[in-house]
């Protein structure tokens, strides 16, 4: 599938304002962003658009505030990193979202200029996609870009009501993703090997799904495989057992056996007595996990099982960590995935938060062929669902 939608590259925005969708929801410490990743993949969209003398109006939302104005979540932070981003260009900060002030900013901009609105989930309908909303934010400018791959999953006022009042074009980086993760599940090299990890069989079963029917191997680790030992009646000791997906680890192992894609799960663990650092550890040649002990990261014979497997597969897509990596003594599984992954010779695509922040501390996030921005909107998009900021947009 080639992307469907209208794409910034071709709009006409010499001497126009237009207003820019980006997702710099990004992890704030003691005030100031601790990962700009999100911000620096919004870059190329936003410099594009000053290049070609349009003015830029972002907005974004920032954590979860509800509709309500939390100051610890204003945009602010972001809006000081993205200045040194773009070497010093002043990023002018709004006082809100909308309203007459903001106007009067938006219809002061030059050529080139640019200016941050605040938390769009300050107002209490972005995330009702109010209409009154929708029109307001839509005032501030001529055009629209939606670059927020990461937010295309939310139907709100800002992903996607406003885009029914503007020219709605797609980012550079919402366009990238689609591409990228589409090309995974639509037209791959193969073998096509999939690799999930992570607490929560529920947040991938969808992803699950669809793989067994276009993947050649689906790799499990994380705890969502205590959810499929408990299944098949392995005893999981103290290990962290989403209950709701020990039923759906059950389906999942029962749909695997009618379909040519091969489940597999881990031959062996590293076991720890407590969820720490200076726990007890011991490595088991198995997986039963006896009481009193929890599995915290996948043994040394699944994760060169694993990293075999990734070696010699011609498209790797890798989706949450294999244990507790953030724990030195339960690092080694999804660090032995990582280095396979970055020395992979077949196109390799990670999504997810957790595994990308495992590439970023054992260095490897730029050995990958394709790192999206999104968490649950790279999930939904892989499960095959139609994300709304993408629906939204102007046709191509
Ligand atoms: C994310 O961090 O995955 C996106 O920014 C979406 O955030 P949300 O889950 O709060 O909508």
């Amino acid at each position: 599938m080639s992307f469907s939608r209208a794409s910034v590259r071709d709009a006409e925005v010499a001497g126009r304002r237009v207003l820019v969708r980006v997702d710099f929801n990004v992890p704030l410490d003691g005030g100031r962003v601790s990962d700009d990743t999100r911000i620096r993949a919004a870059l190329p969209t936003i410099e594009l658009l000053r290049d070609r003398g349009a003015s830029v109006v972002l907005v974004s939302h920032l954590g979860r505030p509800k509709g309500k104005v939390v100051p610890e979540l204003s945009m602010l932070p972001v809006g000081e990193r993205l200045s040194e981003l773009l070497d010093g260009v002043l990023v002018r900060q709004a006082p809100a979202v909308v309203g007459e002030d903001v106007e009067t900013m938006a219809g002061g901009l030059g050529a080139g200029d640019v200016l941050l609105l605040e938390n769009v989930r300050f107002e209490p309908g972005e995330t009702e996609d109010d209409p009154a909303l929708a029109e307001s934010l839509a005032r501030l400018a001529d055009i629209y870009v939606n670059d927020a791959f990461g937010a295309a999953h939310r139907a709100h006022a800002s992903t996607a009501g406003v885009a029914g009042h503007l020219p709605a074009f797609a980012g550079l980086l919402l366009e990238r993703e689609v591409t990228e993760l589409t090309r995974v599940v639509e037209s791959p090299q193969r073998p096509l090997l999939v690799v999930l990890g992570g607490a929560k069989v529920s947040d991938k079963v969808g992803v699950i799904d669809r793989f067994l029917e276009v993947a050649d191997e689906i790799l499990i680790g994380g705890a969502m495989c205590f959810s499929f030992f408990r299944a098949q009646g392995i005893a999981t000791g103290n290990s962290l057992v989403e209950e709701e997906g020990v039923t759906l680890a059950a389906e999942a192992l029962e749909r695997a056996a009618n379909s040519s894609c091969e489940l597999r799960l881990p031959v062996d663990l590293v076991l720890g007595e407590s969820f720490d650092a200076a726990t007890e550890v011991r490595e088991s040649d198995g997986v039963e996990v006896p009481d009193g002990w929890m599995g915290l990261d996948i043994g040394p014979r699944s994760a060169a099982v694993y990293a075999g497997a990734i070696a010699s597969a011609g498209t790797v897509l890798w989706n949450g960590p294999m244990g507790a990596f953030e724990l030195a003594p339960f690092a080694a599984g999804t660090r032995a995935v990582a280095e396979a992954v970055a020395a992979a010779p077949g196109t390799t695509v990670v999504g997810g938060g957790d595994s990308v922040a495992a590439l970023q501390q054992f260095g490897l996030a730029d050995k990958v062929d394709w790192l999206s921005t999104g968490g649950g909107a790279s999930l939904e998009l892989l499960e095959g669902k139609k994300l709304p900021g993408v629906e939204a947009l102007t046709d191509a």
